[in-house]
């Protein structure tokens, strides 16, 4: 990821930014604390979390997955458009950089909808699916493999290097669901 979308050259990146975003004042200000980071650079730009925004809506999403977290702006991008009954988990490692992810969430009133699970993703994939297997016995064909969510996240994995995150092996990836929690997975005690 970077904080500007690759393809665009900078005078159509400020064109957009001024005739189409819609950012809410509590993301703008959590890209203003994040820019002042050596990492800034892994933050999604702001159209892009416009345009997951557009997703989340267009797709009823009520369910999803964040491979990569860093300072919160996708997820919290995401979560402000959930309905109340929809959820986040957002996967990451670190303390340091969740932590102002986390005091971005309060603020905007949407913690209570993201579950940061602290812990190689690879393992809270695998926690999820566990979760799910012990509870879907009834429809076993309808479960998610892990070679799916593998896929998801893969697809993702070679972002970060050119970001400079020493961390990346598999991150930076956001995958949404319509599908109602209670028929996914469950939620398992998490880092919060
Ligand atoms: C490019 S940043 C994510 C940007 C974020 N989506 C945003 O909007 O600002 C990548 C993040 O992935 C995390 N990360 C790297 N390897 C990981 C792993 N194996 N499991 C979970 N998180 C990981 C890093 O700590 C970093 O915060």
């Amino acid at each position: 990821m970077t904080n500007a979308t690759i393809s665009l050259g900078a005078e159509l990146q400020r064109y957009l930014a001024e005739h189409s975003l819609r950012e809410a004042p509590v993301l703008a200000r959590l890209r203003q604390v994040t820019a002042a980071l050596p990492q800034a650079n892994m933050q999604i730009a702001p159209e892009q979390g416009q345009f997951m925004q557009l997703l989340v809506r267009l797709m009823g999403a009520k369910r999803c997955l964040e491979v990569g977290t860093f300072t919160g702006y996708s997820a919290l991008a995401v979560a402000l458009v959930l309905p109340g009954d929809g959820e986040l988990v957002a996967c990451d490692v670190s303390v340091e950089w969740t932590t102002i992810a986390r005091e971005y969430w309060r603020e905007a009133g949407v913690d209570a909808r993201i579950d940061l699970r602290l812990a190689p993703a690879l393992a809270t994939l695998d926690d999820l699916l566990a979760s799910v297997v012990a509870r879907v016995s009834t429809s076993p064909s309808s479960m998610p493999t892990r070679r799916t969510m593998s896929r998801t996240t893969s697809a993702w994995s070679s972002c970060c290097a050119r970001a400079g995150c020493s961390r990346s092996t598999t991150c930076c990836g956001m995958a949404m669901s319509p599908t109602p929690p209670s028929t996914t997975a469950t939620r398992t005690p998490s880092a919060r």
